[in-house]
């Protein structure tokens, strides 16, 4: 079994986008700056957001928090995304999710440039990913195939199970997964909470990636022995033996699971660490007008 490790190669990563960077400044071109749309202070987010700013900060971008409180009205937002749209100095826009209640969530990502949509949920971007044109793809699916890639891990023919169809990650990993180019190829399964006979069709899985969201709910007797497994949970479980009360776990139990696979993903140290480098790359890209 050999561990996929995120840690490892988002370091590798961080320190190509802070190469680019430096050559970027030392030439004398517009720095990349990514904006953050924070609402509120409830559950993860506000730790998320802190850490992809930090990151922003470690490859030498310019960042910048754009916070409301809980009861900031939709028009408000939209009028604050409208404003970084209209900013030639602002390359890339996040709106961290979950919304409160009251916002939809959909109308805020489409009144987003699609060029500044560096996480990739605008349905321009999504239509685009999925017809294989240029487009910025969400960040942890992007994290995940370049895992795959430098860990040299083949997909062509596999058959690749994907659990949870989530909208930011479960959805376009299916579409990923099947595209006519490396890493894809492989014949997806996108399996949800209505799915029938779901452990029989992990189980035949050569490629099983976990995205929905319930700790250790992938089971030894659910992987096929050899089998490459993606953990995209992470979850705090009550832990009274940590000092912090807590344990994080993914989505899979990894002590029985990971001596029956191939490549397996560490929870923390595995595909949290990838989606911030894939939101880095994305804004790059987006300072330097690659994709639109
Ligand atoms: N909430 C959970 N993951 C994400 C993400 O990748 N981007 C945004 N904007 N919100 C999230």
């Amino acid at each position: 079994m050999i561990l996929l490790d995120g840690k490892l190669l988002s370091a590798q990563i961080k320190q190509e986008i802070a190469a680019d960077v430096a050559q970027i400044k030392a030439e004398g071109g517009k720095i990349p700056h990514l904006v953050a749309i924070l609402v509120g202070t409830a559950g993860r987010s506000e730790t998320y957001v802190a850490s992809k700013m930090k990151s922003c900060e470690e490859v030498g971008m310019h960042s910048t928090l754009i916070r409301f409180d809980d009861d900031v009205t939709e028009a408000e937002l939209l009028a604050a995304v409208t404003d970084v749209n209209n900013n030639p100095d602002m390359d890339g826009l996040i709106v961290q999710l979950p919304l409160p209640k009251h916002i939809n969530p959909d109308k805020v990502m489409e009144t987003i440039l699609p060029a500044k949509d560096v996480d990739g949920f605008h349905p321009i971007n999504i239509g685009r990913m999925a017809k294989g044109l240029p487009a910025y793809v969400s960040a942890t699916p992007q994290g995940i195939l370049e895992m795959l890639k430098r860990y040299d891990i083949s997909t062509s023919g596999k058959h690749c199970v994907v659990v949870g169809r989530s909208q930011i990650v479960g959805l376009p990993m299916s579409i990923l997964m099947q595209r006519n180019d490396y890493p894809g190829n492989c014949t997806v399964t996108l399996t949800h909470s209505k799915t029938q006979n779901l452990a029989e069709i992990c189980r035949s899985a050569d490629i099983l990636i976990a995205a929905l969201g319930r700790p250790e709910f992938i089971t030894a007797d659910m992987v096929k022995e050899g089998a490459v497994v993606i953990d995209v949970g992470l979850e705090r479980v009550p832990d009274a033996t940590k000092k912090s009360g807590f344990a994080l776990k993914g989505d899979v139990k990894f002590d029985e699971v990971a001596p029956k696979t191939s490549y397996i993903t560490p929870v923390p140290g595995g595909v949290g660490l990838m989606t911030i480098c894939s939101l880095m790359q994305n804004t790059l890209k987006a300072a330097r007008r690659e994709v639109y």
